[in-house]
């Protein structure tokens, strides 16, 4: 395995991964392989695969621990886990929203019978703007719903200083931003809910799966009844659940994957530094980044390619991304388009508060490069001086 501290051997010239060797953009940790058949064992033995099963507890302990939260519940994916928040946080009418996020985000605002509310974003960090959320707010707004993007945290006090004057709900995706701490204080402790995701593509994983955390045990204890069918434990049904429970296979691989996080975040960081280092002086190029005093996600290497106001195509960006698929460098073009942007979003399953200016060049100016300790020294070389030679023929 190449790892990012990997010694420049290669001119810019003579850079380019080996022919049909294709670097992905983001590579799924590989479980620990003895630690996840043992547990592979010990549920084929119990005959026991899912409701809430000793791997699923051990998981949910061990998570706890991690993520410094006292109380937390597994979901079959970040996606059920908001879904079943929304709706035992009783939202309706509308939810204030971001565009500028994964689908998932706003849909799971319509799946609660909700109307997704699109405002701007703020232009540094690309999360919600709360003033923006602040002027939306009708007598119909129940909640707001508020993603970290990129894991960069949104002005979490100025969103909780607004849902509380107006006795909004305040939930937070944060799919992007697990283990995230915003001066030592975890960023679940901020609102009424959080969700993380640990689908196969974030940096801690059960292959499929979410993490959802209340800020109170009631609301949480239901949220866990309502992710098995509303059940109370007597066979009852006292309110109308779902099925979104994690099974004891998905724990299990969390449990085998979660060993493996330090190493690499390690690699992460060291692979951050050297495209902080190769992209820096490119004219127009910026890494996102959170702010210092904020515990890095690691889970996105997020770039800004400068693009005039008025411009709705950004040549550079785009231009770079085919680049980088002939080199067989995959990048991505997140989150384009917008939420509010898709074919099947309209008038009547949606509302937009303002022209969304912010979001509408974030779109075209956002690349996400490899990110994971499978890219070497090379690969961001080689990625820099693609980026040099598009701007260069450019200008
Ligand atoms: C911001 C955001 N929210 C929600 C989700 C959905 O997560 P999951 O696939 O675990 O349902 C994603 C997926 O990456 C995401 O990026």
């Amino acid at each position: 395995m190449n790892s990012p501290t990997d010694s420049l051997l290669a001119t810019p010239r003579e850079r380019s991964p080996a022919r049909g060797v294709r670097v992905p953009v983001a590579r799924s940790l590989e479980p620990d392989r003895n630690i996840l058949l043992q547990h592979i064992d010990a549920m084929c033995a119990s005959r026991r695969f899912s409701n809430c099963g000793p791997i699923h507890e051990a998981l949910r302990e061990r998570l706890c621990e991690w993520l410094d939260a006292d109380r937390l519940g597994l979901f079959s994916s970040a996606t059920s886990a908001l879904t079943v928040a929304l709706r035992a946080h009783r939202v309706s009418g509308e939810v204030i929203t971001t565009p500028f996020s994964f689908a998932a985000s706003a849909q799971v605002i319509e799946w609660a019978g909700a109307l997704p509310v699109f405002v701007d974003i703020d232009p540094v960090s690309l999360t919600i703007d709360p003033a923006r959320v602040e002027a939306a707010i009708t007598p119909n707004t129940s909640a707001i719903l508020a993603v970290h993007t990129y894991g960069v945290p949104c002005d979490v006090r100025a969103l909780e200083d607004i849902a509380k004057r107006h006795q909004l709900a305040l939930i937070f995706d944060a799919a992007h931003a697990f283990d995230v701490r915003i001066d030592s204080t975890p960023i679940h402790r901020f609102g009424n809910a959080t969700i993380y995701s640990t689908h196969a593509s974030k940096l801690f994983h059960t292959g499929e799966g979410g993490v959802l955390v209340c800020s109170d045990e009631a609301t949480q204890r239901r949220c866990d009844r309502m992710a098995n069918f509303g059940f109370d434990g007597s066979g009852d049904a006292v309110e109308c659940g779902t099925n979104a429970k994690m099974s004891e296979l998905h724990a299990a691989t969390g449990l085998a994957v979660l060993p493996k996080v330090n190493a690499e975040r390690a690699a992460r960081a060291a692979l951050r530094f050297e495209y902080t280092s190769a992209l820096n002086g490119i004219d127009g190029i910026s890494l996102m980044a959170p702010p210092i005093h904020v515990k890095d996600s690691l889970q996105y290497l997020a770039i800004r390619v400068k693009s005039e106001a008025a411009e709705t195509d950004n040549r550079i960006r785009n231009t770079v991304y085919e680049r980088l698929i002939s080199l067989g460098l995959e990048s991505r073009k997140y989150f384009s388009p917008l939420c509010a942007d898709f074919s099947y979003v309209s008038q009547e399953n949606c509302r937009t508060t303002d022209e969304l200016t912010v979001a509408r060049r974030a779109v075209h100016q956002v690349l996400c490069l490899p990110f994971h300790s499978g890219v070497n020294r090379d690969t961001v070389l080689l990625i820099a001086d693609t980026f040099r030679e598009v701007i260069r023929r450019d200008s």
